[in-house]
């Protein structure tokens, strides 16, 4: 069964947003909590270890009603079916996505064209443990009998990502091994990242889906040369495994057969940290927390399975993100964790939403006539309330925004902690509430500076409160994430698992790439032509 089809605009829900839109647009939020003190309690799912209170939102409860009407009209529920019983949903590449199955237990079945594909994921499992394992106790060695003390993880995009922010957010529970990350083509990169480099102990995790990545290839190749000047090819199968579908090309690179982890077609690169993908979260974690982020992720996946759409927390935060898209015209929406610990969540996120729905080609192969996508940014608070916030509470955009915290910290500086969570809850109160030209005079204001002073509020947020940062809840808002950009393509009519966007600019940089070398450049626009040969001249 394909996936529904349904231009969301020809639904009837649809155009009861569109009346309602019209009578409720400028209500203050601050009226509507006036008018029910219940709002909150209405407004908020508590699932698990997770406090989502959505209140602070410019809908009412008939606001909420007609989004859940939209997700029927546009039959979710049979998407999430199809989904998640193997079908081939990313039909533009002819693939199924089975993310989810990477975090399934091992009784689960997820069957691709027929055949169960969890035999095999957990053969994958058993390596990577095996494999951490071995590397963390020092029982796996270097080419001269010393054990491993760096990680390099080589890869770009989702082979990057995703690694790069759990190992980040999860540093509180990181072992002995020093982690880096490489996935810029920039070359300054990659030697900043070798000067801290012993060959004797380091190891290099190689993560390329296709294994033809320029950037990847590039630095893999460099790194293997720079290697190769201290020991001899023989030492490459010590140092060097990788993560790939192609296994011809990974053995073409010299990586010995015993060192390949498999990735599967039915995994999308932004989808893949689950996979042998996340083996650098292994390595720096330990195989039993990553473990715990994949279980953290299936029981986010069996909410998103199973739980009623009203009180299903994609579901929601992906309908709420809908209502100011395309109903308030919002173009962007900010991630806040306030943790320091999240601070490349955003950045993650931004792969994930952007490359899945920066589309505009429906379902059907015509143009869509309705805004699709969202643009992604984010910083940690406090560190943003200093940076950006300025234009969040005072400028002329809307910008939804969820906050994500953690009730509990990490090391328990409850000084610090209460800090933080004060600004954490302050600056969606602020958001909501502003501040009214009364409250600013009150304050013995000039008057002719009064006007400045002066917070509109009415700016949405959604509270995501956690108890802790662990490996699981990590895992359990990854996945949320994940879902609630499904919803969003299901209900934009859009394919969310290609990503064809990123080809062009990668042919047409070949192609210059060649004509450094060629007397004879192509045809080029003016621009593109005189900066091609201006580069020739100056580098
Ligand atoms: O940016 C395009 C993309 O294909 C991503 O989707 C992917 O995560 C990244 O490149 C890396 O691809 P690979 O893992 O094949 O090197």
């Amino acid at each position: 069964m394909a996936l529904p089809n349904v231009n969301p605009t020809t639904t009837p829900s649809w155009k009861k947003l569109q009346s309602h839109f019209e009578a409720v647009k400028d209500v203050h939020m601050k009226d509507l909590f006036a008018n029910d003190a219940d709002r909150a309690d209405k407004m908020t799912i508590k699932w698990d270890d997770f406090y989502v209170d959505f209140s602070k939102n410019r809908i009412t409860e008939e606001t909420l009603g007609y989004l859940l009407e939209l997700a029927d009209d546009v039959k979710l529920k049979e998407a999430i079916q199809s989904q998640f019983s193997g079908e081939i949903i990313n039909k533009t590449e002819g693939r199924a996505v089975l993310h989810a199955a990477l975090r399934a237990p091992e009784s689960a079945t997820f069957n691709v064209e027929g055949q169960n594909v969890m035999p095999e994921v957990y053969k994958a499992k058993q390596k990577i443990e095996g494999f951490a394992n071995e590397v963390i106790n020092g029982e796996r060695k270097g080419y001269t009998g010393k054990v491993f003390t760096d990680v390099v993880n080589i890869g770009i995009g989702g082979s990057d990502l995703g690694p790069a922010m759990v190992v980040d957010s999860l540093q509180y529970y990181k072992n002995h091994l020093t982690t880096h990350f490489v996935s810029n083509v920039d070359g300054d990169h990659v030697n900043e990242v070798i000067k801290k480099l012993d060959p004797e102990t380091t190891l290099f995790v190689v993560v390329s889906k296709t294994f033809t990545t320029q950037e990847t290839l590039s630095n893999a190749n460099t790194i293997k040369s720079w290697f190769l000047k201290s020991a001899n090819e023989t030492a490459i199968a010590k140092h060097f495994v990788a993560v790939s579908t192609n296994l011809e090309s990974v053995k073409n690179f010299g990586i010995d057969e015993n060192n390949i982890f498999p990735m599967w077609d039915w995994v999308g690169g932004r989808f893949s940290l689950w996979s042998a993908v996340g083996l650098t979260i292994s390595l720096a974690v330990g195989y039993n927390n990553f473990a715990s982020l994949l279980d953290g992720a299936n029981k986010m996946d069996n909410h998103f399975k199973n739980e009623d759409f009203k009180n299903n927390i994609p579901v929601v935060l992906a309908l709420i993100s809908i209502w100011y898209n395309n109903f308030f015209k919002a173009e962007s929406e900010a991630v806040i964790p306030y943790s320091q610990y999240l601070n490349q969540f955003a950045t993650y996120l931004q792969q994930g939403i952007m490359e899945s729905n920066g589309k505009s080609i429906d379902r059907n192969g015509n143009p869509v006539n309705y805004e699709t996508g969202t643009l992604i940014w984010g910083e940690p608070g406090t560190n943003s309330q200093h940076a950006f916030f300025q234009l969040i509470h005072q400028g002329t955009k809307l910008i939804p925004a969820d906050f994500i915290g953690f009730t509990k910290s990490l090391h328990g500086n409850q000084d610090h902690q209460d800090k933080l969570i004060s600004n954490f809850l302050a600056q969606t109160e602020a958001l909501l509430n502003g501040k009214t030209e009364a409250e600013v005079v009150a304050e013995g204001t000039k008057e002719d500076i009064v006007p400045f002073k002066v917070f509109k509020g009415n700016k949405p947020t959604n509270t995501i409160f956690i108890n802790k940062l662990s490996p699981e809840s990590l895992g359990k808002l990854i996945a949320m994430y994940e879902h609630k950009i499904f919803v969003q393509g299901i209900i934009w009519n859009i394919y969310s698992y290609d990503q064809f966007g990123v080809e062009l600019g990668k042919q047409l940089a070949s192609k210059i790439l060649q004509e450094f070398n060629n007397s004879a450049v192509n045809e080029h626009d003016s621009s593109t032509h005189n900066l091609l040969n201006y580069y020739r001249k100056m580098s």
